[in-house]
């Protein structure tokens, strides 16, 4: 899908060199990139075939060529970044997580409907074509009623002096970086969550390595989340109901393939699903901030808004949790 809106990003780190590629993947049009560094904007601009580079965050939000803004700078500096979008009139694609509180993420949420302008949390996991075809089957019905998820996620990241990973003032710690994807699968399957019994390993600055929590969902689910940035693991993911599982493979919060088994199935795969597309896949996400905006919808009905600060909340429980165990 391709509409004639400008995007314009924010921030020229890591990530955004991946969504800039996935948005020439999926035929969308980068309009800028900003970055605190005008020589790295030109540098990014030109490696990425984009035709503005800005210097300064202020300069892209102001440039009329931007019509979305993505912002990917580390999640303690989302709210700022976002409410300068804001500010401008500009709608946005915010990456994970989306902030570094629930009092944050409600924050920028009321700022963006006062202003009338499209907020999404790009957790672009939901909108690739594995996870469209799960709900789907989840919706038809085949797995019976869905009781439970549990997920992984846990990657040996650079954690070495200087990562952000590792800096409090950047929002640094395993669960807002990668933990984030399991409690959002665990939301988007199971709804609210009632209850939380979490523990982990938090170092002397305060910032999370390794964690694990048990949500008791409102609806009766129980999900568990376990997320590390210093040990390897399974990186896999199960829905289960009551007549069936769908496994996602690893790495379950990318582009992956799963199995849906049955009781009778034994060994045998009741359907296999394997994604074929084109990129990594962050595409999928572009293509819903553009259909939604293209059809007036200030949010996402496959991320809304209430979900993501739902989410937040969530994850402000599981934190205080891991500090307190790790102090114990
Ligand atoms: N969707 C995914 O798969 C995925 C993967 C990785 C990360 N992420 C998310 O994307 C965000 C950025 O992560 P990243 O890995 O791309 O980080 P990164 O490589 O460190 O890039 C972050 C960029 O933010 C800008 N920035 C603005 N203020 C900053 C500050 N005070 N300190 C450091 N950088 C600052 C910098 O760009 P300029 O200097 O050019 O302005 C920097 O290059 C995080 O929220 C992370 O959770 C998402």
């Amino acid at each position: 899908m391709s509409t004639s809106l400008g995007w314009g990003i924010l921030g020229a780190g890591g990530i955004a060199g991946a969504f800039a590629r996935d948005l020439s993947t999926g035929g969308h049009r980068a309009a800028a990139v900003g970055s605190r560094d005008g020589e790295r904007a030109r540098a990014f601009a030109s490696k990425h075939g984009i035709p503005a580079a800005h210097e300064g965050y202020e300069a892209l939000v102001s440039d009329p060529s931007v019509d979305v803004v993505y912002v990917a700078t580390p999640h303690s500096h989302h709210l700022e970044h976002a409410l300068l979008a804001i500010e401008a009139g500009k709608h946005l694609l915010i990456e994970k997580a989306f902030t570094t509180t629930g009092d944050d993420a409600q924050r920028l949420v009321d700022a963006a409907r006062e202003k009338g302008v499209f907020v999404m949390e790009a957790m672009w996991t939901r909108f690739l074509p594995t996870m469209v075809a799960a709900r789907e089957r989840v919706a038809a019905g085949d797995l019976g009623e869905v009781v439970s998820v549990v997920a992984d996620h846990s990657q040996m990241l650079d954690l070495s002096p200087g990562s952000r990973l590792i800096e409090p003032s950047l929002g640094g710690g395993a669960l807002l970086d990668l933990g984030v994807y399991c409690v959002s699968l665990a939301h988007a399957f199971l709804g609210p969550v009632a209850r939380i019994r979490a523990a982990g390993v938090v170092d002397d600055a305060g910032v999370d390595h390794r964690g694990a929590a048990i949500l008791e969902h409102a609806g009766g689910g129980m999900s568990t989340v376990t997320f590390s940035m210093e040990t390897l693991g399974s990186n896999r993911a199960t829905i289960a109901g009551t007549e069936g599982v769908i496994e996602l493979d690893p790495s379950f919060y990318g582009s992956t393939a799963y199995r849906r088994r049955h009781e009778s199935d034994h060994d045998e795969a009741a359907e296999s699903f394997t994604p074929e597309h084109e990129g990594r896949g962050m595409q999928f996400q572009a293509a819903e901030v553009e259909r939604c905006i293209a059809a007036g919808q200030l949010e996402s009905p496959t991320m809304p808004l209430d979900e993501t600060v739902a989410i937040m909340r969530v994850m402000d429980e599981i934190a205080t949790q891991m500090r307190d165990s790790s102090r114990g």
